[in-house]
């Protein structure tokens, strides 16, 4: 058996694949269960649950102590409002730092998941945004994740950290990209604005996990940010084609919604967010990343730096991505 590793968020879309790859690769995985968390998946997936609090030091000093890496997934990326960003994104890195430094055996690496959302989108597609361009986040999401690196950065001299921000993630388990292709399935596409001109980067789940390893054991990545990403950005319509393929569908309607309308339909849906007090697919902060043209970051320097490049075609990965769904029944 290989090190001890903690991973936070280890009941969610990437912190499944994360343990499920670690698993693999023989290292012994703790996970941190709050107690909001679905223990009964945690425990399925045959490893070490650490019971904690993200407000309870004690606890989360016992989920560290002797850890050879903390992977930090955990985290908020749908809220009815700012304050429950800082609540799921920003509070628990801090504490989590805290307990890494004050752990008796701390961590070899502290590895946050961030997101393209911190840094914001990029001006041209073409290299996209660079780790270096000065972050200019357009939602509460993005500004929470780019605070939440900011506090990583902070403990850099007492902690060996890595943060990567992963673009759009899809594959087995994500929720989000499968409404589009739930859309597709149905013969539907709804596009802002013109979803020829848009681009979008995207990484499928088991190429992000491998590169967040790849990482996490990269000694020139201590102190370091880095995009994980598919090597070019895609636009809608080639997104839907290779969906509609994959999926049989003979014949998709579009649907260009002028930008302003999604803007409209954002805070229609924040507004009811905030009376039934759960965050709608659509709100002010998703309308404003969405009405974006260019979510597009470069995968240079993760593979300069560790030799990461994704390798999961995107026609191969939403061919895999769906018979995943059908397996579960989903679509
Ligand atoms: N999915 C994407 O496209 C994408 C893209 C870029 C970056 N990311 C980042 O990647 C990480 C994982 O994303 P994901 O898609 O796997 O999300 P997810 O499926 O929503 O999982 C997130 C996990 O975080 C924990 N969590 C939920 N609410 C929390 C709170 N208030 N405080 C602390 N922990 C909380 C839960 O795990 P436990 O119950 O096990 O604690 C949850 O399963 C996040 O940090 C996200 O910002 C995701």
């Amino acid at each position: 058996m290989g090190s001890t590793v903690l991973v936070t968020g280890a009941t969610g879309f990437i912190g499944t694949l994360l343990v499920d790859y670690l698993k693999k690769r023989a290292y012994r995985v703790r996970v941190l269960l709050r107690p909001q968390s679905d223990s009964a998946k945690a425990l399925a997936a045959g490893v070490e649950a650490v019971r904690g609090d993200y407000a309870d030091p004690s606890s989360l000093r016992r989920a560290v102590e002797g850890a050879e890496m903390v992977f930090h997934l955990a985290g908020v990326t749908k809220s009815v409002d700012r304050e429950g960003y800082y609540r799921g994104n920003v509070l628990p890195v801090r504490s989590l730092l805290e307990a890494a430094v004050s752990a008796g055996h701390g961590p070899g690496r502290f590895l946050f998941v961030s997101s393209l959302a911190a840094a914001g989108p990029a001006r041209n597609p073409e290299p996209g945004v660079v780790e270096e361009d000065e972050p200019h986040p357009v939602s509460a999401y993005g500004r929470s994740k780019l605070e939440a690196e900011r506090i990583c950065r902070s403990f850099g001299e007492r902690l060996p950290v890595t943060i990567v921000r992963p673009p759009a993630v899809y594959g087995p388990g994500d929720r989000d990209v499968f409404q589009f292709l739930k859309m597709i399935s149905g013969g539907l596409m709804l596009a802002a604005g013109d979803g020829r001109t848009q681009r979008f980067s995207l990484i499928h789940g088991k190429d992000l996990v491998r590169g967040i390893l790849m990482a996490a054991l990269s000694p020139a990545a201590v102190g370091e940010t880095y995009f994980l990403t598919s090597p070019e950005g895609y636009s809608w319509d080639r997104v839907a084609a290779v969906a509609s393929e994959a999926l049989g569908v003979k014949k998709v309607r579009q649907i260009r919604l002028p930008k302003q309308v999604i803007l409209a339909a954002g805070f229609a849906g924040g507004f009811a967010g905030r009376l039934t007090g759960r965050p709608a697919l659509l709100n002010p902060d998703k309308a404003a990343e969405m009405v974006q043209d260019y979510w597009v970051c470069s995968p240079r320097k993760a593979e300069a730096d560790f030799g990461f490049t994704a390798a999961i075609a995107l026609e191969e990965g939403i061919r895999d991505t769906i018979a995943w769904y059908r397996e579960q029944g989903w679509l």
